[in-house]
């Protein structure tokens, strides 16, 4: 009984409301997740995180549980400090920060983001004109990220890299979270920071896989054959960029 109703829904419910709401967009579908093992359910530390961070963040707990794990593999492997570019009231960086606390404490988080919103968006972005997410400041960030007392990061407010690339220079990291919503940002964020990440080092790409946000999956798709890189498309919206070898140059 159950599998006719999955069937039936799989087969005509979902195509059909994928129809009327996306169009047919190539090389998109809308995509039904059933019951599998879900451990942010059960995963105590990361809950009680999840609880502080979540009405700071856009990141759903799906992504959010997938970085508090790739935080705490990159700690395992690797050496170097934390970056996130792309921060806006601060949720996805305050978990980062908390789960490098528990394993590194030594290792400084940045936190970049221009905090009047999104910029450089070009011709790759087809929703995205510049501006979007301003709706924060630096403060309502450092209030979040002083009431869960954690002093192992550091607030870099501008254009990143033009703006405050001066002020890491020189470090080299272990982990660089992408929030920026459009190709030239992403483009440029990577390019910076490729050749300053350790091997064993994880780049996470978020936005991958959004319709909204098609330009962030452009210049992903055009990385994928990089030499000294695997990438992985989670279907939850993150692409996973892990440094394999000591290879320079990016696209
Ligand atoms: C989707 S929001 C980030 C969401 C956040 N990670 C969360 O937990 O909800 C995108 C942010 O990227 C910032 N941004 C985009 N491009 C940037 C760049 N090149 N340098 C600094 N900030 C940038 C925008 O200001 C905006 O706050």
């Amino acid at each position: 009984m159950i599998r006719t109703l999955y069937r039936v829904f799989n087969s005509y419910l979902l195509p059909l409301s994928q129809k009327i709401v996306y169009g047919d967009r190539p090389g998109f579908e809308s995509l039904l997740l059933v019951f599998r093992y879900a451990p942010w359910r059960t995963d105590r530390e990361f809950l009680d995180t999840y609880g502080k961070i979540k009405d700071f963040t856009m990141v759903d707990i799906y992504r959010c549980h997938e970085l508090w794990q790739l935080v705490g593999e990159t700690c395992k492997h690797t050496s170097g400090d934390l970056i996130e570019v792309g921060v806006w009231r601060g949720g996805t960086g305050a978990l980062i920060a908390k789960r490098a606390s528990m394993s590194i404490p030594g290792q400084t988080v940045f936190l970049c983001d221009t905090f009047s919103g999104v910029v450089k968006a070009g011709k790759e972005d087809s929703k995205y004109k510049g501006g979007e997410h301003q709706d924060t400041t630096e403060k309502i960030v450092e209030g979040l990220l002083t009431r869960m007392e954690l002093s192992n990061v550091k607030v870099l407010r501008g254009v990143f890299p033009e703006d405050t690339q001066s002020l890491v220079e020189g470090r080299t990291f272990r982990f660089c979270h992408i929030d920026v919503d459009v190709f030239n940002s992403a483009r440029d964020v990577f390019q910076w920071i490729w050749n300053r990440l350790e091997v064993g080092g994880i780049v996470v790409f978020d936005d991958y896989g959004f319709g909204q946000c098609d330009g962030v999956m452009k210049y992903v798709n055009s990385i994928r054959a990089m030499d000294g890189a695997m990438t992985v498309y989670n279907l939850n919206g993150h692409a996973i960029v892990v440094k394999t070898g000591p290879v320079s140059g990016t696209k």
